[in-house]
């Protein structure tokens, strides 16, 4: 049952308060409407996957009520500050490196060391952002492949019954979503055309790289970025023993023999398995090289539901790793 609120005191109670114990509250923003979740709570964000079919953990937008509250997640330079003094509240959305003090879990960045955070202009996502205190992770909320939504009927139309509750606050004035500009290089770099101008950010900061696929009708996996996290370790698929030496990735009963084990979900739950699939990786990588191991073995993962991503991300952690990439790979999705 999706609960439908309204902008009142106790609606944005209400919708604060599944926020704040890992459920979903779909929000309208002045670009879009995002699909909310908890930003620090792995367990949240894979119910935004699962929610929306994504077919593999595309990195989110965190949304803040305020620059100052952005910027404690991620390094913000001279360039940050003066974007997010002219344009936030605002359709920008910018890609800074991870701070490392930041909250926000390796799901939601999709294992990027960076990171993109905004400021919506939106009265009502602003007053939530605030009520909840904490880094709202959201893409647009609809089923992956289908339009954004830019109504709370739209969002209904797609997600009803998937996701907790809808805050409706009225048809979104920008409708676009927002512009978003990579700034973890020397270079800003423009990787999604949006509500903000890239016109109105150079006359601010000066040149801005367009090398990305503004358009593009196939979006690149973020998997195959380069700097995406990809263990040093190799790793080898639906390993149905484990081989001398090798750390394990356990989905269900763990295999016997690995004196390094990670289970994704003793239970078999795919949800709870995304959760902690970065985590995961992270921690056999670095224990298995500290224990001198020679790679890691997963466990069969099943196709469906969240199964899908999960492979996804786990078939390109396992790729031959180029020496460089091919640039059309170089790129970041336009989700
Ligand atoms: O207007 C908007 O931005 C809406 C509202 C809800 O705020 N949100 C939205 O989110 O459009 P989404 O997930 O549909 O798009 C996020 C975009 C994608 O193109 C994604 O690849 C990029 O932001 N992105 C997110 N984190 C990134 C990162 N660390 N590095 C590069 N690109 C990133
Ligand atoms: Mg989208």
């Amino acid at each position: 049952m999706t609960e439908r609120l309204t902008p009142t005191d106790h609606g944005l109670a209400r919708a604060a308060q599944i926020l704040r114990t890992g459920g979903l509250v779909a929000f309208g923003t002045e670009t879009v409407y995002g699909l909310g979740a908890d930003a620090t709570d792995s367990l949240a964000v894979a119910r935004i996957f699962e929610a929306k079919g994504r077919p593999r953990f595309n990195p989110l937008i965190s949304h803040f009520p305020d620059a100052e509250a952005a910027f404690t997640q991620v390094t913000a330079d001279s360039r940050a500050q003066k974007l997010a003094e002219r344009f936030w509240p605002g359709p920008l959305t910018l890609v800074l490196p991870r701070s490392p003090r930041g909250e926000i879990c390796d799901l939601a960045t999709a294992g990027l060391p960076t990171a993109a955070v905004r400021v919506p202009a939106c009265q009502s996502a602003l007053a939530l952002l605030r009520a909840v205190g904490r880094p709202i992770a959201a893409p647009s909320a609809n089923p992956s492949g289908a339009v954004s939504p830019s109504t709370a009927a739209h969002v209904l139309d797609g997600l009803d019954g998937r996701i907790d509750a809808v805050l409706d606050s009225g048809p979104c004035p920008v409708g676009v979503e927002s512009t978003v500009l990579d700034l973890s290089g020397e270079k800003p770099r423009l990787l999604r055309p949006g509500g903000v101008t890239v016109e109105d950010i150079e006359a601010l900061i000066g040149p801005v790289e367009r090398s990305a696929p503004l358009a593009s009708a196939t979006p690149v996996a973020p998997g195959m970025l380069s700097s995406h996290y990809a263990p040093t370790l190799p790793v080898r698929l639906n390993a149905t023993s484990v081989e001398d030496g090798e750390a394990l990735l356990a989905f269900g009963a763990p295999l016997t023999g690995s004196p390094l084990v990670w289970n994704l979900s003793e239970r078999q739950a795919l949800d709870e398995a995304a959760a902690r699939l970065f985590a995961g990786l992270r921690h056999l990588d670095h224990e298995g090289t500290r224990l001198g191991l020679r790679g890691i073995a997963v466990q069969p993962i099943p196709q469906q539901g969240l199964g899908a991503a999960i492979r996804d991300r786990l078939t390109r952690a396992a790729a031959p790793r180029p020496v460089t990439s091919p640039p059309s790979a170089q790129e970041c999705p336009v989700a």
